[in-house]
């Protein structure tokens, strides 16, 4: 009896109040009208319809921003017609969603045009979308999706049509207070590989590197469209599109800020806040041709920017003084070039590799296997680089080579500049040095080399790294300069003495030791138990192979020691240990699902490398949890690879006498 009562109460009261209440309905209908003080939220509260001042202003626009944080504007309608006063209201007139004034004046409309006769209504979505539609069928007329502001959300789609060039992408807004029509735009582009840019004013300022079909090449730490959603579609009139298919149980938001930063931010519900966890552009060598044509950019280097090998800089003064934007320029002139009567017409051209690179912009594109992308550009006279991707084919550059960046191994693909002949021999001023300061230490320990050899003259093979390098120069190889030698009483300094304390684990092939160098650096340092039958030349052979595989799911081997009868490998450290820790103990709940499926799927990725697309092809005989390393962001390192390869001896043997790991 109460109950219907108390229900016609609750009805009456919520009548009486109703200018200044949300309403209960994710619906504007023709009979509803929408005061600047009403707020309808969508359906599962996800987002919410108003009108809003920007911090510092009291200009009243319709937006829609998130429930959970009202200050974050995802979409505004008068961007550029703020009203002045709080006599705003939203209704549906003729068809349209219309914003008017107190003077009844239309400050913004929906602006759909159609001579039949229909009812209207306007939905605010749980995907953020307000969609006006017919009411009796439902289909949608106009959708605030297809007007996006600065915000990208899930099932909004940018665009780019090639033959019309029609682009519809994010606009920032003129300020932080101000959602007018700002300087950045952002969104997809595609001239036969689809990229993403943030233009200001037009012109490039950032590129995210061709779509592969999974991750942008030239993105750090992305995973694929499982994991996060984003993806790449082609329409049948050609128009490519890119959108974000889901969102993950963690609120994410991605948007173009006003000072031309796209960024990523999760919410954290405890501390009422959004943690940014990606930003673009992040560094210098991120801005779009900050070295200028024919450059690499590389944030670790000093300077950042260097001319590709085979170039030099087009003006010598102006790059020393750190103005690149002339760029470089060609040294040496490429076969298609020399004239028919040049004596070296026939000498053929080279490629020099780069690894980890945001491939330049303006690439021709075509299908193809990795081992047909070198000939197709020697054989065209225009090609000046090429480029592999297993997802996308081979891509070709002529014209220019611009935007070119180095990573720290965390992206980028192998990239490849066409050189002439002649400068393929020449040593690269790095290797030149390192070489001469080789050599340097050469004569001053031949004294020591002497000596050792007058006391232990009992076999001729190669036992300590200065003949081993001495055997280096005297055949075609180059002494690998990007591996270090360390003396044993720097790694005994740097582990404590091997103190159990700094013991990290025991692997199956010796001990592990945390250890600290010198400038600060921490390391991990294997010291291998003697069961290794080899003599040093072949073990120092194989470490310098195994350095050269870089990977991001692979442990980086930094460097290496022989000495005083022991062999020791000296890896990076990484701080979230390995994946039995977490796998296997109840207590250790940071696990979540996200984060096992990455660790699944970037360990594939690892050992596709090793397996497939490396050059030693090394298959791992023991893999298992213990052997999978974490870095403090969870990104998972495979450890111990190529062991097999120095414990195991010779690959062509079909069988070994020791039963290796797992
Ligand atoms: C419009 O919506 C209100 C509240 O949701 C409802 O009471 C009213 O009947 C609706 N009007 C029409 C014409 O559907
Ligand atoms: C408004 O701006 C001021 C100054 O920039 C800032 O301190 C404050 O936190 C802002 N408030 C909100 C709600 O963003
Ligand atoms: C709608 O969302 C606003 C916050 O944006 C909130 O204040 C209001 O209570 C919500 N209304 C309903 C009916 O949940
Ligand atoms: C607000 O704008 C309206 C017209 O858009 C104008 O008539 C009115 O004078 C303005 N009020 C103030 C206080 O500026
Ligand atoms: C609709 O938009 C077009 C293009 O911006 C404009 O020319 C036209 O005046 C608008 N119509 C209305 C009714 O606002
Ligand atoms: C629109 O709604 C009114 C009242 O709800 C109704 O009388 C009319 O038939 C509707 N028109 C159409 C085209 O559905
Ligand atoms: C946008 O461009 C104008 C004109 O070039 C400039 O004055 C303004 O500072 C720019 N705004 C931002 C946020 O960069
Ligand atoms: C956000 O950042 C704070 C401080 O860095 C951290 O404590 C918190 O766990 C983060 N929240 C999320 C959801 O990542
Ligand atoms: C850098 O060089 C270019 C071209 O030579 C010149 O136009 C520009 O003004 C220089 N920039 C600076 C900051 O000196
Ligand atoms: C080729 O020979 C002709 C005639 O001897 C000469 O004029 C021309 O400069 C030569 N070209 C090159 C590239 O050496
Ligand atoms: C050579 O490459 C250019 C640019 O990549 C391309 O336009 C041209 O068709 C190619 N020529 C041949 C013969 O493949």
């Amino acid at each position: 009896m109460l109950k219907p009562f108390l229900h016609f109460l609750i009805t009456i009261i919520f009548m009486l109040y109703r200018n200044g209440v949300s309403l209960e309905t994710d619906t504007i209908n023709s009979t509803l009208v929408l005061k600047d003080s009403d707020t309808i939220n969508s359906s599962d509260k996800q987002f919410t319809l108003g009108f809003f001042s920007p911090n510092g202003t009291t200009n009243r626009y319709l937006g829609i921003w998130y429930y959970v944080s009202p200050s974050s504007v995802t979409w505004v309608a008068n961007r550029d017609h703020p009203l002045n006063d709080t006599s705003g209201t939203v209704s549906i007139s003729s068809k349209n969603i219309v914003l008017m004034n107190g003077n009844r004046e239309i400050i913004w409309s929906s602006n759909v045009s159609s001579s039949i006769q229909m009812n209207t209504t306007a939905q605010l979505l749980n995907s953020g979308n307000l969609v006006l539609k017919v009411t009796s069928s439902g289909s949608i007329l106009w959708e605030s999706h297809n007007h996006p502001v600065d915000s990208f959300l899930p099932t909004m789609r940018v665009s780019h049509n090639p033959r019309t060039n029609e682009k519809l992408g994010l606009n920032s807004w003129r300020s932080f207070q101000d959602p007018g029509h700002g300087n950045f735009t952002s969104g997809v582009y595609s001239a036969g590989v689809p990229q993403i840019y943030i233009w200001d004013k037009g012109v490039p300022r950032w590129r995210s590197g061709p779509w592969n079909g999974q991750v942008f090449t030239g993105v750090t730490n992305m995973y694929t469209v499982y994991v996060n959603g984003f993806s790449m579609a082609t329409g049948e009139d050609g128009t490519v599109y890119f959108s974000r298919s889901f969102q993950d149980k963690f609120l994410s938001r991605n948007f173009l800020d006003s000072d031309g930063f796209l960024v990523e931010a999760l919410w954290d519900g405890v501390q009422k806040d959004w943690n940014v966890t990606w930003t673009a552009p992040r560094d210098q060598c991120d801005y779009y041709n900050k070295c200028g044509p024919f450059s690499l950019c590389y944030s670790k280097d000093r300077p950042i920017c260097s001319c590709l090998r085979g170039y030099e800089p087009m003006n010598t003064l102006e790059w020393g003084s750190g103005n690149w934007s002339s760029g470089c320029v060609r040294r040496t002139k490429l076969q298609c070039e020399r004239g028919n009567n040049a004596t070296d017409k026939n000498k053929e051209d080279g490629f020099s590799r780069l690894t980890f690179v945001k491939v330049p912009d303006f690439m021709h594109w075509s299908s193809g296997v990795e081992n047909e992308c070198r000939g197709l550009c020697l054989r065209n006279c225009s090609c000046l680089a090429y480029a592999y991707d297993a997802g996308i084919g081979c891509m070709f550059w002529s014209g220019t080579l611009i935007d070119v960046q180095k990573f720290n191994g965390d992206a980028g693909a192998d990239f490849y500049v066409r050189i002439a002949y002649s400068e393929l021999d020449k040593e690269d001023h790095k290797v030149v040095v390192i070489v001469s300061a080789i050599a340097g230490s050469f004569v001053a320990s031949v004294c020591l080399i002497l000596s050792w050899w007058a006391c232990k003259r009992r076999d001729k093979r190669v036992t300590t790294y200065e003949e081993w390098v001495k055997g280096l120069s005297d055949s075609s190889e180059t002494v690998p300069s990007d591996l270090p030698w360390y003396s044993f009483e720097v790694l005994a300094n740097a582990t404590n003495n091997f103190n159990v304390a700094n013991k990290l684990g025991m692997g199956g092939f010796g001990p592990v030791y945390k250890g600290k160098l010198a400038n600060g650096k921490e390391v991990a340092v294997k010291r291998l138990s003697a069961a290794s039958g080899q003599g040093l030349e072949e073990f120092m052979n194989e470490v310098v192979l195994i350095s050269k595989l870089q990977h991001r799911n692979l442990v980086r081997l930094l460097g290496c020691c022989v000495e005083k009868g022991e062999k020791m490998l000296i890896y990076e450290y990484l701080h979230n240990r390995s994946l039995d820790a977490y796998l296997f103990d109840r207590t250790q709940d940071v696990l979540d699902w996200k984060k096992r499926f990455n660790i699944i799927e970037a360990i594939g990725r690892g050992l596709l490398y090793l397996h497939r697309d490396s050059r030693l092809r090394i298959i791992h005989r023991d893999l298992k949890p213990s052997n999978i390393l974490l870095d403090e962001d969870w990104i998972p390192k495979i450890s111990d690879f190529g062991m097999a390869r120095i414990f195991g001896g010779n690959q062509d043997q079909a069988n070994t006498r020791r039963v290796v790991g797992t």
